[in-house]
């Protein structure tokens, strides 16, 4: 092996997925996520369940990257994992295997911070193009709302967050109410494909500054459908694909009221979106839109929206060139702020 050469096998387990990645410099070799259905039957992600699935998880989902990537422990630099913020019990699982395998392979371990790894997800060299510094990052998931100024790799400020829940959340929730499986997220996008988003107008939730606020339309939402299946007890079936797109089209004009708000203030017009719910078409339409007026905007391949290894990866790697390696006194942080 290349000494000049870096390859960093890196953990996630923040959440519900259990996923490990190695890195040959910023070139993803694998990219392995072990999801978890147990969730599935409870509609949302039950915690002690999760810390479970993680460690009966971990020791397959790490060989099978290492042989993925055909490398062997041997060939490691350095190992990379999810300090927080999230689960406890999930990032424990992920912080305490990294931490014994950089111990026993005797090569520096390097602590991440979740919501970077959404952000620097952008620049996993697939040959694209990449986001300029300064840029705003907007990471959009079941557990987060946040626009970031990103200064280079390492510093990042949220100036604008959800003061609630998260627009993932908001999809999920809405979703439950109409019946649909968790997460509902991907099926409103699936749904919404063949409804008239005007048909139901919802309100805009007011929030200070660039902050978002998600709880009020969730109750709109419920008062809407128990008010309209008083009427008529058929009204989701007979307007599933109306309600659907009309959910979607607010939860987007809400998104990108705060996006629009925070280009104008900061003067960047570089807009690189992340996390789960970024996979939506409606947002991913919706943004590219922004060219036109003469933003860059960046959306990274769908591997890297969701949570995984590999965003973990390249902002270990990052940290690796720069030389910011943790001691063996780290721990897993459920709260840590950018
Ligand atoms: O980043 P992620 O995989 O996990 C975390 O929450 O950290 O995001 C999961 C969220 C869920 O709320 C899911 O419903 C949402 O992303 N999601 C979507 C779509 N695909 C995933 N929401 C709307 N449209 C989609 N196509
Ligand atoms: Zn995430």
């Amino acid at each position: 092996m290349d000494p000049q050469i870096s390859y960093i096998l890196a953990i996630e387990s923040s959440c519900d997925d259990t996923a490990c990645a190695i890195l040959k410099d910023d070139q993803v070799l694998s990219n392995v996520v072990a999801g978890q259905e147990i969730h599935i039957q409870y509609g949302g992600v039950v915690p002690e369940l999760a810390s479970r699935a993680h460690q009966s998880h971990i020791v397959p989902v790490v060989d099978q990257a290492l042989k993925k990537a055909g490398i062997t422990k041997k060939d490691l630099t350095a190992i990379a994992f999810t300090r927080g913020p999230g689960l406890m019990g999930s990032l424990l699982v992920g912080a305490s295997f990294a931490k014994s395998l950089a111990l026993a392979l005797d090569i520096p371990l390097i602590d991440v911070h979740h919501m970077h790894g959404h952000i620097l997800a952008h620049f996993i060299n697939e040959g694209q193009e990449v986001p300029q510094f300064p840029f705003l990052g907007v990471t959009i998931s079941g557990g987060h709302t946040q626009i970031i100024k990103v200064t280079d790799y390492h510093k990042m400020e949220v100036i604008g967050t959800t003061q609630d829940d998260a627009i993932g959340e908001a999809f999920d929730k809405s979703g439950k109410m109409l019946g649909l499986g968790y997460p509902a997220g991907p099926q409103i996008d699936q749904l919404s494909k063949k409804g008239d988003p005007k048909k139901f107008p919802f309100p805009i939730p007011k929030a200070p500054n660039l902050n978002y606020s998600f709880s009020g339309f969730k109750t709109a939402v419920l008062y809407f459908i128990q008010r309209e299946v008083k009427k008529n007890p058929d009204f989701v079936k007979e307007n599933l694909h109306d309600i659907c797109a009309s959910i979607q089209h607010t939860l987007i004009k809400i998104l990108f009221q705060k996006i629009e708000k925070a280009v104008k203030e900061t003067g960047i017009n570089t807009v690189a979106m992340g996390g789960g719910v970024s996979a939506n078409s409606g947002i991913r339409l919706r943004l590219t839109s922004y060219n036109q007026k003469g933003w860059n905007t960046f959306v990274p391949p769908f591997a890297y929206t969701t949570d995984n290894a590999a965003m973990i990866g390249i902002s270990g790697y990052f940290k690796y060139l720069d030389g910011y390696t943790a001691g063996m006194e780290i721990t897993a942080s459920p709260r840590i702020s950018m």
